[in-house]
């Protein structure tokens, strides 16, 4: 069987400082888990710093047009010379307030792997979404916009992280048995495209992931590790988590 690699990724957000890059920094370096790979996601402008400090980094979105004149856009090829390794694309965020869809998160997809960036791809559902059951049929459209224009291939050097958006900011963390359903359920849905892919799929699960509660949603089968929003701004509780992937 494939080993998958732990994961753990803090998305900062918009949150950070100079400061914070170098406490998380030296955390990072006393973490006591060899296994776990360990990225931290700043605001882009913090990446330099981050690189510098010896932490794997990524960032937040990028562009899905290679150049151009399009202010406020993160060029992807640009990020990747200044050492980012990851991208996120299609978080909830990107999805609900700039209005990004199934299309527009494939484009950024395929710009991403262009520029030798492995991106992250945030899939979920909202709260009532999930009430209606419709998580599958959500969770499925957001993958399969990838598959369909670029083949299950471009999975191999990808992640996914299922985040359900009802548990993004609020405190309200899917429970281990949610959140490993919709894992299965992805990972499955890879598999019936390509059972090997699928195996080595790593799939991070994000939503209030905490100190108190990352250990037993990684124990999970399918859960590979987490994304981390708030914790991963306080250096301890991010270490715990880190240690307990
Ligand atoms: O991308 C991770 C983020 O959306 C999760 O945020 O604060 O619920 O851990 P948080």
């Amino acid at each position: 069987m494939l080993s998958r690699k732990p994961m753990v990724a803090g998305n900062w957000k918009m949150n950070g400082s100079l400061e914070l890059v170098q406490n998380i920094a030296s955390t990072i370096k006393s973490i006591n888990n060899d296994d776990v790979e360990v990225v931290v996601i700043p605001p882009t402008v913090l990446l330099s710093n981050v690189v510098a400090s010896g932490v794997k980094a990524g960032v937040q979105t990028v562009s899905e047009h290679p150049l151009g004149a399009y202010t406020g856009e993160v060029q992807a090829s640009l990020v990747k010379a200044l050492g980012a390794t990851y991208t996120l694309v299609g978080h909830s965020e990107r999805r609900s307030i700039y209005g990004e869809s199934n299309e527009d998160v494939a484009n950024k997809f395929e710009q991403a792997q262009t520029d030798k960036l492995i991106p992250i791809l945030c899939v979920g559902e909202t709260e009532s979404e999930r009430e209606q059951g419709q998580t599958e049929n959500v969770v499925a459209a957001q993958i399969k916009a990838v598959i369909d224009k670029l083949g299950i291939a471009s999975l191999n050097d990808s992640v996914i992280a299922y985040e359900p958006v009802w548990a993004i900011g609020t405190g309200k963390t899917a429970s281990p048995e949610q959140a490993q359903a919709v894992h299965k359920f992805i990972r499955d849905l890879v598999s019936s495209y390509d059972a090997e892919i699928s195996e080595s799929l790593q799939i991070l699960y994000g939503g209030s992931v905490n100190e108190s509660n990352s250990e037993l949603l990684f124990a999970q089968a399918d859960i590979d590790g987490g994304l981390i929003g708030g914790a991963s701004l306080k250096p301890e509780a991010f270490k715990i988590i880190c240690e307990s992937a």
